[in-house]
Order: structure tokens, then sequence, then C-alpha cells
């Protein structure tokens, strides 16, 4: 009995212990691979256990001489709808706090872990860290409503914050991350240059049949995959062209360090991993699933380059 307490108070205070705000940015530069996995509230969400579970073993493979958890980091952010879903309320369900017990699970958070201490000046704000921590930032699920929120730079959450906050002209984190996704260069003003560092996002909407089809969706992804996508992905997404005339349109900001843009989107930031076609949850039959979580997963790996 006392045994049984005694192990319980380890587990919580391990789980305490790893999603502090110390512990994460201790790990910003711990040599290990980062991956900010979230999800916002779709049925997909269910899959998440899956997703970090077969990256976790995927490693573990590719890397035998190491242990998993000390060479993949995966910190897991989900919105208030998405948490609804992992609640324990089925084997495939399980609730949102034991996701910490999973191998390579270094954090988990929620839009309260924001706010969990009352802010003072010199503290660490979560989303930033967050942000500098990753590698590479994957959401499966994306749901309409956090697409739109990316879409219109709303920030209103702690996932919206580390999105609307991103480093999206790879200025910022270039010290921390690693070049993933191509090492396109910047050209300074002076015709010298220097790597891009631009961290990915990639993203993995799920939704209704007509959700999916309504026409706002479609300016959405204008937002996220004509002006901010990465050319040419593996994913599919808009046809290049349209990529294309939208990218030279795009302006780099002149500051004290003004760097002329050169087809800014030869190496975008954003992208969107197109949903398949099948019988929704909801009974619908058509177009806006997820798209199959073990091709999510091969993308993250891909883009986070295991195996090298
Ligand atoms: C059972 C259930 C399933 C849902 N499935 C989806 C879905 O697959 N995709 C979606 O975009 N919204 C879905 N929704 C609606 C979203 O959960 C809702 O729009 C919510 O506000 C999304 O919040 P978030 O984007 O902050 O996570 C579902 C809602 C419920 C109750």
């Amino acid at each position: 009995m006392l045994q049984s307490i005694s192990n319980k108070h380890d587990v919580h205070h391990e789980r305490r212990r790893k999603n502090s705000l110390a512990s994460l940015t201790s790990s910003l530069r711990d040599n290990k691979t980062h991956l900010l996995l979230a999800a916002s509230g779709s049925v997909a969400t269910i899959k998440l256990p899956l997703i970090i579970q077969k990256l976790a073993a995927d490693y573990q493979r590719l890397h035998p001489n190491t242990s998993a958890d000390s060479g993949l980091s995966i910190r897991v952010v989900l919105t208030p709808s998405a948490s609804r879903f992992l609640a324990g309320q089925s084997h495939e369900q399980p609730p949102v706090s034991s996701l910490l017990d999973m191998a390579c699970v270094d954090g988990v958070y929620v839009d309260a872990d924001e706010w969990k201490e009352p802010w003072k000046r010199g503290d660490a704000i979560l989303h930033i860290e967050l942000r500098r921590w990753a590698h590479l930032l994957a959401i499966a699920p994306l749901s309409a409503n956090t697409m739109a929120k990316l879409a219109n730079g709303m920030a209103d959450g702690l996932l919206t914050s580390v999105v609307r906050a991103w480093d999206a002209w790879g200025d910022l984190d270039g010290d921390v991350a690693a070049v993933v996704g191509g090492g396109a260069r910047h050209r300074l003003v002076d015709g010298s240059e220097r790597p891009r560092r631009r961290k990915r996002v990639l993203v993995a909407p799920a939704m209704n049949t007509a959700m999916w089809r309504h026409p706002v969706t479609a300016r959405h992804l204008g937002v996220l995959e004509g002006q901010w996508g990465v050319y040419g992905s593996k994913s599919g997404g808009k046809k290049g062209e349209e990529q294309e005339e939208e990218g030279e349109q795009l302006e780099r900001r002149d500051g004290d360090n003004a760097e002329v843009a050169e087809n800014e989107n030869a190496d975008g930031w954003f992208e969107v991993l197109q949903p398949k076609s099948k019988a929704l949850a909801c009974g619908d039959v058509g177009d806006g699933a997820m798209m199959e979580w073990t091709n999510i997963v091969a993308v993250i790996e891909e883009r986070l380059g295991f195996g090298q």
C-alpha cells in the first residue's frame, strides 16, 4: 500500500519535472532531435499516441546503439478541444497526462501551462521557448478552426501563439535550429550570402468534407500554402505556378540588416499534408480526412533527417 502511494508520488513528481519550464529551457541545446508535435480539435487527435509510438520505435530501429530517449525529444501541445479527445474514454484514447510516460515525450502542454506561474520580468515565456526549442513543428490534426486562426495570424492560445511567434524568416533561431528542410541562402544587400535557417511547420488538416470544401478553406490554404508554403513538397499542395507567382510577390521588410528577398518562397516554411477521401467518423463520405497517420510519420521523419 505504502509502496503504491510512493510510486504514484514518484510518477507525479517526474511528470511535473518533465513539464517544467526550467526543463524546457535547459534542453535547448541538448543535441537531441526536437519535434514539437501538436493537435487541435479533430477526431483524428486519437491518432496522436500512435504517431508518438511509431516515431519513438522508428528512431530506436534506426539508431540501435543509442536509446531513443537520448536522441529524440518530443514535446506535445494540445488545444483545449484536442484534449477532449484524450480523456481516457477508450483504449485508443488515453488521458493527456499519460502521454508524458511515452518514450521520447519530454513535455505535454495545454493552454493553462502558459500561465501556471504569475509571470514577472526575466521569466521565460512558454510559447517562445517552445518555438526556440523546436526543430520542426507538426500539427496533426489541424482543425478547421485552428487553420483559420493560423491563416489570420490569431494567437489566442498556446499553439496559435507558438505559430504566431514562429521565426518565419529564419533570423532568430539559427543557433539552436538544425537546418531542416533545405539549405537555401539569404542574399544580403552587400551581395554576400549566409545560410537561411528556416524551421518548418507541417500541418495535416482533418475536418468534415463540407468544412474542407467550404470556400473559406481555400482562402486559408491560399495563405498557408500559397504565401508561406514550400515549393514542390512531396505531400502535394498547391500547384507550383500558383505558389510561384504569390511567392515572387512577397516582400521582405527592410531593416538594419536589410536583405533582398529573391523568390522568398523557394524555401518557404509551411507544409500542408493533403487530406484524403474516406468515410468520415461523422458519417459523411468524402475528402477532408487526415492523411494516413503512418504517412505523416514518414514525412516528419524525412524532414527531421531520421536515420542520417
Ligand atoms: C466529436 C467532435 C468531433 C469534431 N471533429 C472535428 C474535426 O474532425 N475537424 C474539425 O475541424 N473540427 C472538428 N470538431 C469541431 C472542433 O472541435 C471545434 O471547431 C473546436 O472549436 C476546434 O478548436 P481548436 O481548433 O482550438 O482545437 C469536432 C467537434 C466534436 C464535438
